[in-house]
C-alpha cells in the first residue's frame, strides 16, 4: 500500500473541479444536509437530472471539510457503466494506484480504515447497485469515513439518510422582479447576464422571466441552458420556444 494514498490535510478538498460560475441560494439546504453528516455516516441527495445535486454537494463538501482530518473526496462516477469498475474508479480518485476490480475494493477498504475523510460520491445512478455496496463495504471497515453521495435513485442501503432535493425557488407572481424572492430568477439572471451584459431585470424582462423559470420548474440545468441564448432570442422569444 502506498502510504501517500489518501493523505490530505484537515480541510483540504481533493478533486473537486474549480466553480467557474456562482453558486445560487439553497443556504438552508447546505446547512441540513451538513447536519445530515455530522449525525449519519451516508447522505444520498436524490433528484432528477439537472436538479442540482452534483453542484450542492460540492457546496456542502466546502461547508464541512474543516470536520476531516483528511479532507474530502471527489470520486466522479458519471462517466463509470460498468458495474465491476466502481471499486477502481473510486480507487484511482483517492490516489490508490491502478489494480484489478477486487483488490481495488480490498486496498480501499484497507486505506479508509485508517482515514478520517469525507468521500463524496458523485452521480451514482448508472452503476448503483456497485455503488452501494462498496458504500456498505466501506462504512462498515472505516469508522472515521463518511460518504456524501449524490444519485438520481438513493441507494438503499443500511444507514442511509436521504435528502431529496427541491427544485430552485420560484418567484411570487405579485413581486416577479425581485430575484432575492427566487433563486430560479437570481439564477436565471446572473446567466443572462454573463450571456449578454446588457440584460437586466426591469419591470418589461422580470414578469417573463417569472413565467420563464415557472414552465422550466425550477430546474437549474434547464434555466442555465435557456439563459445562455438569451442575446441571440430575448426572453419573450426564450418564453414562447419553451
Ligand atoms: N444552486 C445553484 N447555483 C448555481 N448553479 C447551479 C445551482 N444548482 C445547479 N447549478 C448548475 O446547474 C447545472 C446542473 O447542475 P448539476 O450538474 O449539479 O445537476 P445534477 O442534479 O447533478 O444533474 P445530473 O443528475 O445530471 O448529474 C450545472 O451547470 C450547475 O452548475
Ligand atoms: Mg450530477
Amino acid at each position: 500500500m502506498e502510504r501517500s494514498a489518501v493523505t490530505g490535510a484537515t480541510g483540504s478538498m481533493h478533486g473537486f473541479p474549480a466553480a467557474l460560475t456562482s453558486f445560487v441560494g439553497r443556504a438552508g439546504v447546505v446547512d441540513e444536509i451538513a447536519g445530515q453528516l455530522s449525525q449519519y455516516r451516508l447522505v444520498t441527495v436524490t433528484g432528477p437530472g439537472g436538479a442540482g445535486k452534483t453542484r450542492l454537494a460540492g457546496e456542502v463538501a466546502k461547508r464541512v471539510a474543516g470536520r476531516f482530518a483528511d479532507g474530502v473526496w471527489l470520486a466522479e462516477l458519471a462517466a463509470v457503466r460498468d458495474p465491476a469498475k466502481v471499486a477502481a474508479a473510486v480507487a484511482s480518485a483517492l490516489g490508490i494506484r491502478e489494480l484489478p476490480a477486487v483488490a481495488a475494493a480490498d486496498a480501499l477498504a484497507q486505506t479508509l480504515a485508517r482515514r478520517q475523510l469525507l468521500l463524496v460520491l458523485d452521480n451514482c445512478e448508472q452503476v448503483i447497485d456497485a455503488a452501494a455496496e462498496l458504500c456498505g463495504r466501506l462504512l462498515l471497515g472505516a469508522d472515521d469515513v463518511r460518504v456524501l453521495a449524490t444519485s438520481r435513485e438513493p441507494l438503499q442501503i443500511a444507514g442511509e439518510a436521504r435528502y431529496r432535493l427541491a427544485p430552485l425557488t420560484l418567484p411570487d407572481p405579485d413581486n416577479p422582479a425581485d430575484p432575492d424572492g427566487s433563486e430560479a430568477v437570481a439564477l436565471f439572471a446572473d446567466r443572462a447576464r454573463r450571456a449578454d451584459a446588457s440584460f437586466a431585470l426591469d419591470g418589461e424582462t422580470a414578469p417573463v422571466v417569472a413565467r420563464l423559470v415557472a414552465r422550466l420548474d425550477g430546474m437549474p440545468l434547464a434555466i442555465e441552458l435557456a439563459a445562455a441564448r438569451v442575446e441571440a432570442l430575448g426572453v419573450a422569444q426564450l418564453l414562447d420556444r419553451i
